[in-house]
């Protein structure tokens, strides 16, 4: 066979496997536990959101929101599948969430989440996400994915299933879309 001819033969062969390729969208639901107090006297050992930075503009500011312009917390939340904290553990979510918002309750929230069972055992999704924390629904964009998530891509929806307004603690609840 002319070298030519084999070599439209491999590209054609190439591009119809490229075209076979499949792909998996997945939903998965997990809830993210968010421990600003562990303690009656606040923080404590346990928690797993704790402020790094208070903001600059903290006491020149009217309004809560504001208030917290800058606040900056280092997150290490652990995921469950189910809301209950004693539900079994799928993974931990790890980074931070900062008040970027001047006028509105809206973090910037930059993690990865680490999943350690489940069906995304193995794996790791980044998101970077705007999360007007008093929205019912907030949208993570997944921006890349690690282990067996390698080139993931997709989203979650974020809801806050409960909050305590004396300790700040919250569970979130994590529906993610993904598509490997
Ligand atoms: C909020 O947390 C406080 C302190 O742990 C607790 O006493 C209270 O019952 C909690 N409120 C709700 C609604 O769970």
């Amino acid at each position: 066979m002319p070298l030519l001819l084999q070599l439209a033969l491999a590209v054609a062969v190439a591009v119809a496997m490229a075209g076979t390729a499949t792909t998996t969208t997945t939903h998965t639901r997990f809830y993210m536990h968010d421990t600003v107090t562990a303690s009656a006297s606040g923080g404590g050992p346990a928690a797993t959101a704790v402020r790094v930075v208070r903001g600059a503009a903290a006491a020149a500011l009217p309004g809560d929101a504001v208030n917290r312009f800058g606040d900056l917390y280092a997150v290490d939340d652990p995921l469950t599948d189910g809301a209950d904290a004693p539900s079994a553990a799928v993974g931990r979510a790890r980074g931070f969430y900062m008040f970027a918002s001047r006028t509105d309750s809206a973090l910037l929230f930059s993690a990865t989440m680490e999943f350690t069972a489940g069906v995304h055992r193995g794996g790791a999704v980044s998101v970077l996400a705007r999360d007007a924390i008093l929205d019912e629904v907030r949208e993570l964009p997944v921006v890349g994915g690690a282990g067996v998530l390698r080139g993931a891509a997709g989203y979650g929806l974020l809801r806050t299933h409960s909050f305590n307004a004396t300790t700040n603690n919250a569970v979130l609840q994590i529906d993610m879309y993904l598509t490997v």
